[in-house]
């Protein structure tokens, strides 16, 4: 007959007990500093097991082993269980946060910050330089501080032409510097030429955009603007390829009927030279303000490169010839916006640039 009056329990039914009472707390465990709780109740210092543990030095040898093992193999379960619940916990934890709504990063900001956009300089230039890209030149660049010799001289600007003088050009070198090594801040982007030729052979097709710098300064001319130069060297390039180059330009940037004039003109780099101005296009040729009632506008300065030039930048004349081309960035802006006043683009007012975005 079973003993049920026994209110001790069999170190049996103690051991299944913590594991179905600790599995259970674990189980409901919402957190990890309960679930460690729980588990300090019988794994701690104080724990049952680790008590009943402590106990077994007054078991008798005979049974130290079996009651050892026995409740070393609860111990496993328990901290098998434990570890298995802290995984699910962290793993939860981890859901929520993925889950939780946060802030909509692509809301726009509350402040009201205005959008900022390119400068009107910068998008009149960048269209014209994609014009000149599908035509098939490669896009160049030059340093804004240019030697002399790359500026004016291989250029073939004789010495003493105005456009060298102090009154026209910012120089940069210090005094008595060694003539090669003399400097400004490029007057032109028409140095493009030089270092392309200097450095690769040709066919060449390149332009080149940028800053240059005059002693200038009143409603159409800025001491600082803005040019696109280009220039293409190959063999039997001849002036019918300018002009159609030129034409297939303006018609591109002004529209498939626009018609231009070509003027003879003097540029030290080229020969023969010439000034193209398209029809107006705010009056048609009717003849209006802004085209000074002539009915066309200038738009650039091109040529035939000087065989001069080739020989300065080690291309052979006899072999090769090309056609150059510069055109005022800030002057094709001004018209398309009807811009009165240069120094409108370069005061950085915000009421001003804002019509442009
Ligand atoms: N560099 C000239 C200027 O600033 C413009 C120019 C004219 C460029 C004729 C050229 C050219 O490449 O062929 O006035």
């Amino acid at each position: 007959m079973t003993d049920t009056t026994n209110s001790s329990p069999t170190l049996d039914t103690l051991l299944s007990s913590f594991i179905s009472d600790y599995s259970a707390q674990f189980a409901t465990a919402r957190d990890e500093p309960s679930l460690r709780e729980a588990r300090a109740a019988l794994l701690g210092k104080k724990g049952r097991l680790t008590e009943l543990l402590r106990g077994m030095a007054s078991v008798p040898p005979a049974q130290r082993k079996a009651m050892g093992e026995r409740i070393n193999a609860v111990k496993d379960t328990v901290e098998k269980a434990f570890a298995t619940r802290l995984h699910e916990l962290h793993h939860a934890a981890r859901e929520a946060e993925l889950h939780q709504t946060t802030d909509d990063l692509s809301l726009p900001g509350r402040t009201g910050l205005p959008r900022g956009s390119a400068h009107p300089i910068l998008q009149v230039r960048d269209e014209l330089l994609e014009l000149f890209r599908d035509l098939g030149f490669a896009i160049g660049e030059t340093p804004e501080v240019e030697l002399e010799e790359n500026n004016f001289t291989r250029l073939a600007f004789p010495p003493d032409h105005p456009a060298t003088d102090m009154q026209d050009t910012f120089w940069v070198h210090v005094d008595g510097a060694p003539a090669d090594t003399r400097t400004l801040l490029r007057t032109h982007a028409t140095p493009i030429q030089v270092r392309e030729m200097m450095k690769h052979a040709p066919p060449l097709a390149v332009v080149s955009s940028g800053a240059v710098y005059r002693r200038d300064d009143d409603v159409t001319h800025s001491p600082m603007f803005h040019q696109i130069d280009g220039f293409l060297v190959d063999e039997h390039v001849t002036f019918a390829d300018l002009k159609g180059v030129i034409q297939a330009f303006c018609e591109r940037l002004y529209g498939r009927e626009t018609q231009t004039r070509w003027r003879p003109s003097y540029f030290p780099f080229v020969e023969p030279g010439a000034e193209v101005d398209v029809r107006c296009v705010f009056c048609a040729g009717v003849g209006c303000r802004i085209c000074k009632h002539t009915g066309w506008i200038e738009i650039l300065g091109c040529g035939m490169i000087d065989p001069d030039v080739f020989r300065h930048c080690g291309v052979d004349p006899e072999r090769y010839t090309g056609f150059a081309f510069g055109l005022g960035i800030d002057r094709v802006a001004m018209l398309r916006y009807g811009i009165p006043d240069i120094r409108l683009l370069f005061e950085n007012d915000p009421r001003f640039l804002a019509q442009f975005s």
